[in-house]
C-alpha cells in the first residue's frame, strides 16, 4: 500500500498481516564468538525466500535463533505478528503449531516408519485417536508424492529424494502457514532437486504456505523462489528478485549467481 509521509513523498507501507516473519537487529553469538550482527530480514505471506550465503556464514543459526532454539544477544523476532520474547506459553505454542521445520541434518528419525514420523508433531501437539492420524499422516504422504506403501517403510529402505519428501511431509504435519526448509535438496541428484522444488512450489500455491528455504542450490534460486537474501558479513548483504541478485556488484553476489557454475546453468537451460 502507497501512503504518503510527513515530507509529502509516497512511500510503501508494509501491511503487518502480510508479514509472517520479521526479524530486527538480531545479533547472535556463541561461545562470545558473533555470528549474526543486526540482522533483519522480513518474508511475506506465500512467499518463497531462498536464503543463501557462504557455508558457516550462519544461515542454520539464523534459523534456529527464530525458531527459539538458539538465544539471541539482542533484537526482536515476530511470528505473525507476535513478538516472540513477548508471547505467553500458550500464544507460543500456537506459534509453533503453525511452523513447519525440515532440519538440515537428521531429516527422519531411522527407528520410525515413515507413517510415525510424520505424525511425531501430531502426538506432540494434538490428542487424535490413532485411526484418524493413520488416515492424516497417509493424506500427508500422498501430498508430497508418495506412494501409499511408504508408509509402512523405514527411512533406510527409502531413496534420498523420498527421504525428503517424508521430511517435508512431516513438516507439514499440522498444516502449517510457514515452512523453514534448511538446505532441503543438498544431496540429491540434480532430477530429485528439480522435482522437490517443484513440489515446493506447488504446495505454496495449493495450501498459501510461505516457504522460508535455506539453499545452497542455483537451479533452486532460479526456478523456486520469488524472492532471494544474501547472508554475508553476520547480516543481510543484499536481497531482492533474482533479476536483482544478477544485477548486483556486491563482490560475493556476483561471483555466486553471475560466476563459472552459474554461467554453465544458464547455458544449459539454453541448450
Ligand atoms: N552449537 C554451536 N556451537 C558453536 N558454534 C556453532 C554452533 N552452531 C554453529 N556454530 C558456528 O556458527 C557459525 C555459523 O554456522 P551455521 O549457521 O551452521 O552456518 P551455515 O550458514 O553453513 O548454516 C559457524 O562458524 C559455526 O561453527
Ligand atoms: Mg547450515
Amino acid at each position: 500500500m502507497a501512503v504518503t509521509n510527513g515530507n509529502g513523498t509516497k512511500v510503501e507501507e508494509q501491511d503487518e498481516s502480510e508479514i509472517v516473519l520479521s526479524v530486527r537487529d538480531v545479533t547472535v553469538a556463541i561461545d562470545d564468538k558473533l555470528i549474526l550482527d543486526k540482522l533483519s530480514l522480513d518474508i511475506k505471506r506465500g512467499e518463497i525466500l531462498g536464503f543463501v550465503g557462504a557455508s558457516g556464514a550462519g544461515k542454520s543459526v539464523l534459523l534456529r535463533t527464530i525458531l527459539g532454539l538458539l538465544r539471541k544477544q539482542s533484537g526482536t523476532i515476530k511470528l505473525f505478528g507476535v513478538n516472540v520474547d513477548k508471547a505467553s506459553d500458550i500464544e507460543r505454542l500456537r506459534i509453533d503449531m503453525r511452523l513447519g521445520v525440515l532440519f538440515q541434518h537428521g531429516a527422519l528419525f531411522s527407528a520410525l516408519t515413515v507413517q510415525e514420523n510424520v505424525q511425531v508433531p501430531m502426538r506432540e501437539y494434538l490428542d487424535l485417536p490413532k485411526k484418524l492420524m493413520d488416515e492424516l499422516a497417509l493424506l500427508k504422504i500422498e501430498l508430497v508424492g508418495l506412494p501409499p506403501d511408504a508408509a509402512q517403510k523405514f527411512p533406510s529402505e527409502l531413496s534420498g529424494g523420498m527421504i525428503k519428501r517424508a521430511a517435508l511431509a512431516r513438516a507439514l504435519a499440522l498444516d502449517p502457514d510457514i515452512v523453514f526448509l534448511d538446505e532441503p535438496t543438498s544431496g540429491l541428484d540434480p532430477i530429485s532437486a528439480a522435482e522437490f522444488d517443484e513440489l515446493v512450489v506447488k504446495l505454496r500455491d495449493t495450501m498459501d504456505l510461505t516457504v522460508y528455504m535455506v539453499t545452497h542450490d542455483l537451479d533452486t534460486l532460479f526456478t523456486a523462489c520469488d524472492h532471494v537474501a544474501v547472508l554475508g558479513k553476520k547480516k543481510v548483504l543484499v536481497e531482492g528478485t533474482i533479476d536483482d541478485m544478477l544485477k548486483s556488484e556486491e563482490p560475493w553476489v556476483k561471483s555466486y549467481f553471475r560466476g563459472k557454475r552459474a554461467r554453465q546453468l544458464d547455458l544449459a537451460a539454453r541448450a
